[in-house]
């Protein structure tokens, strides 16, 4: 790919696939996404020189004669990262972690510091702030030794020289958008200086055995310069989402070559820095408001992890010739095919009316047991009727109108209970996997009628 741009100066890169092109197009020709093509400076040779020569002798193994023992996992000190790496920092792994600027990243890995300091030598690489600023932080955060290493750099073969001299537990690179490769001729930030920069230190991580932190902003629109190409590198990408404006982070898995993904960790951004949060249901229910009509609770899961979501519909006269339907925390498609099913199966009609579903706390329901919450409380918001307040609910919904178990029913119902519900709506087909509650009635459920003739 790379010997396309023989005498071009510059190359035409996609930010999705990294697909290379001579010409600009608004269409990438490889994966088909749009407005992602970009124009990156090539030095002649392109990439391929870019590779450091570290030679090693390979030679193929049987399988069986490969030792599979995992070594233990380094703890980071905070419970909520160890579970989302799927039990904490494995030997040799490179971890990605991404987010907006200022959500937090840098607090929460020089948090770390302070408990890997303790017993393991740490090299914080920051090629974004000065090492007084850091210190500054640091000691804000109480984070204090000699065992933490810091190195303010920007050029990255002095930083694995470094990392290869150093030789430290633990590396953390803050961030791959600062790191630059003298031997490209792309600015830091690149396309190509991201890619070669992570493969670089990938490379460097796996010879070495040092686990790796790299940080990577996230633009606007939710991507990492080139994600996709970063994203195969590393073995683990964590994403640390939140809104701006509440202090509420949720680190979420996305990939992890140790683990399972799909974990979340939830965090609170204090003043001394971060701090788990160890009930997040609580934290998301807290505030809710009660007797008002087109509020539903759903029980989701996160990852592993049962939580209780707050759904919020709102159902209001249309003064537009096509109403509005607007989503925040739910896909927008599925709240128009349950609107259809909600007409069509239970004849609640919506075609003159706006409606909206807003998840409270940013979080994202993706699940298909979101269905019924969602639904709920559109057909409650519609009615002007409340759902009592110790109801929540969860369950699929197909497009003839009937309730389709899930998986996971009776962690659901169990962390219902456990927030003090008093009558859960499921499924009827879940009902079998779900043990006898004392303290929480169950409702099985076959059509969304039935469910909303359980809640009134
Ligand atoms: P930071 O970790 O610098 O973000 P990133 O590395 O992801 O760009 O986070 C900076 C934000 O966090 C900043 O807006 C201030 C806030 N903050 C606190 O509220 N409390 C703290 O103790 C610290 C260190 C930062
Ligand atoms: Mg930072």
């Amino acid at each position: 790919m790379a010997s396309k741009a023989k005498s071009a100066k510059t190359v035409f890169v996609c930010t999705e696939c990294g697909a290379q092109s001579a010409r600009w197009s608004g269409q990438c020709s490889a994966c088909g996404a749009w407005n992602t093509i970009t124009e990156e400076l090539v030095s002649a040779p392109a990439v391929s020189h870019a590779a450091p020569s570290v030679v090693r002798s390979s030679a193929p193994q049987g399988l069986d004669d490969i030792s599979a023992e995992e070594k233990a996992r380094i703890t980071t000190g905070m419970k909520e990262l160890d579970r989302v790496l799927g039990g904490g920092i494995v030997r040799g792994g490179v971890m990605l972690i991404g987010g907006m600027p200022g959500i937090g990243k840098s607090t929460l890995l020089l948090q770390i510091c302070a408990h890997l300091g303790r017993s393991l030598r740490v090299l914080y690489v920051s090629g974004e702030e000065s090492a007084r600023q850091i210190k500054l932080r640091a000691d804000r955060l109480g984070v204090h030794g000699d065992s933490l290493k810091l190195l303010c750099e920007n050029d990255l073969g002095t930083v694995l020289s470094w990392m290869q001299t150093e030789k430290p537990d633990v590396a953390i690179i803050d961030s791959i958008q600062t790191m630059n490769m003298a031997e490209l001729d792309s600015a830091s930030g690149s396309l190509t200086q991201v890619r070669e920069c992570t493969a670089a230190i990938t490379r460097v991580a796996k010879a070495l055995d040092i686990p790796t932190f790299v940080v990577g902003h996230v633009n606007k629109d939710g991507a990492i310069a080139g994600p996709r190409v970063m994203e195969h590198i590393v073995d683990c990408v964590l994403y640390f989402e939140g809104d701006r404006h509440s202090n509420y982070r949720m680190l979420r898995c996305i990939k992890n070559r140790y683990g399972a993904t799909d974990e979340i960790g939830m965090f609170e951004m204090r003043d001394n820095g971060l701090a788990e949060v160890e009930n997040p249901s609580m934290t998301l229910l807290s505030g809710r408001p009660t007797n008002v009509s087109g509020i539903c609770v759903a029980c989701t899961m996160e990852g592993t992890r049962p939580l209780l979501a707050e759904v919020q519909g709102l159902v209001t006269a249309s003064a537009l010739a096509n109403p509005r339907r607007m989503t925040t925390g739910f896909d927008n498609n599925r709240l128009w095919l349950l609107l259809a099913v909600l007409e069509k199966r239970a004849g609640y009609f919506f075609s003159n009316l706006d409606a909206y579903i807003n998840v409270v706390g940013g979080l994202d329901l993706d699940e298909p047991a979101a269905d019924l919450p969602v639904a709920l409380a559109l057909m409650t918001g519609l009615r002007d009727k409340p759902v009592g307040e110790g109801i929540a609910a969860f369950g699929e919904i197909g497009l003839a109108g009937e309730l389709r178990a899930v998986n996971n029913a009776e962690a659901r119902v169990s962390e219902a209970a456990r927030m003090g519900f008093t009558t859960v709506i499921v499924p009827h087909a879940c009902l079998k996997h779900i043990r006898t509650h004392t303290d929480i009635r169950v409702v099985g459920v076959k059509t969304v009628n039935e469910a909303f003739d359980a809640i009134l």
